[in-house]
């Protein structure tokens, strides 16, 4: 399958915040910093979902590791597979788990897993960074991977909030205006997200609007989407 687009510009973007500041501000930086808030929003999230402590999970996109630190440190004993595309993030957060969680660099998009072995697969801060035809082929991929009545969760950008216009829309076209565009920021409304769900199989469960609280943490900022992989697939 296809290559990721902006890899090397990532990996740079990555090496210079490691340079520039201590390695545990750098791996938060890297993935939008403010690592313990969110890693536990994440985890909350996924709790919604119906994590249960002897599931398998999929974190696409892991990061440094917000999500799967805090999932470490929650009386989690299941299985952890996390991908992404740079590895010094992969390293950094093998170095915070244990050591039986899984972290690959996979540049494709698919999942590298068997048929029906993932209870949760997730995506946080990561479709909010790809083209659409890419996010889908990663569902498309999910849905294989997922066991029957397994969850998607992804967050996402949408225009009807005002947030999400402000950090992520506005700034993205003032950068396109003066010629110095920076990294990728893709909205994807309830809608499409309605359609995807239904062409490749998917039931939808339910929306998590971006500024309610899965739990104590507080809310994500960004909205989220749960779908199902119907029972009877
Ligand atoms: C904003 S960070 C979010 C990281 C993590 N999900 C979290 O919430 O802490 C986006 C991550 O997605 C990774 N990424 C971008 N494109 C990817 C792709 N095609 N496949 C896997 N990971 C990707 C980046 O390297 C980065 O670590």
């Amino acid at each position: 399958m296809a290559e990721f687009h902006f890899v090397e510009d990532y990996e740079r973007w990555v090496a210079h915040l490691i340079e520039a500041h201590p390695i545990d501000e750098a791996m938060s930086l890297a993935v939008g910093g403010d690592f313990e808030r969110i890693g536990k929003i994440e985890l909350d999230i996924l709790k919604a979902a119906g994590l249960t402590s002897s599931m398998s999970i999929f974190d696409l996109g892991c990061g440094s590791g917000r999500l799967s630190y805090y999932l470490s440190r929650s009386g989690f004993e299941g299985e952890f597979l996390g991908t992404d595309v740079v590895q010094s993030l992969l390293d950094y957060a093998a170095s915070r788990t244990p050591a039986n969680y899984k972290f690959v660099m996979h540049r494709a998009l698919s999942v590298p897993a068997e048929d029906a072995s993932i209870d949760i697969a997730c995506a946080f801060s990561v479709f909010t960074h790809l083209l659409h035809h890419e996010s889908y082929l990663y569902m498309e991929d999910m849905l294989r991977v997922l066991k029957p009545g397994g969850k998607l969760v992804f967050s996402f950008l949408e225009f009807c909030s005002d947030d999400h216009w402000d950090y992520a829309f506005v700034p993205t076209v003032d950068a396109q205006r003066t010629g110095r565009p920076g990294h990728l920021n893709t909205f994807i409304e309830r809608s499409v997200i309605e359609i995807w769900g239904r062409k490749l199989g998917f039931e939808l469960e339910r929306f998590i609007d971006g500024g309610e609280s899965s739990g104590a943490a507080g809310p994500l900022g960004q909205a989220t989407a749960i779908l199902r992989r119907p029972t009877s697939k």
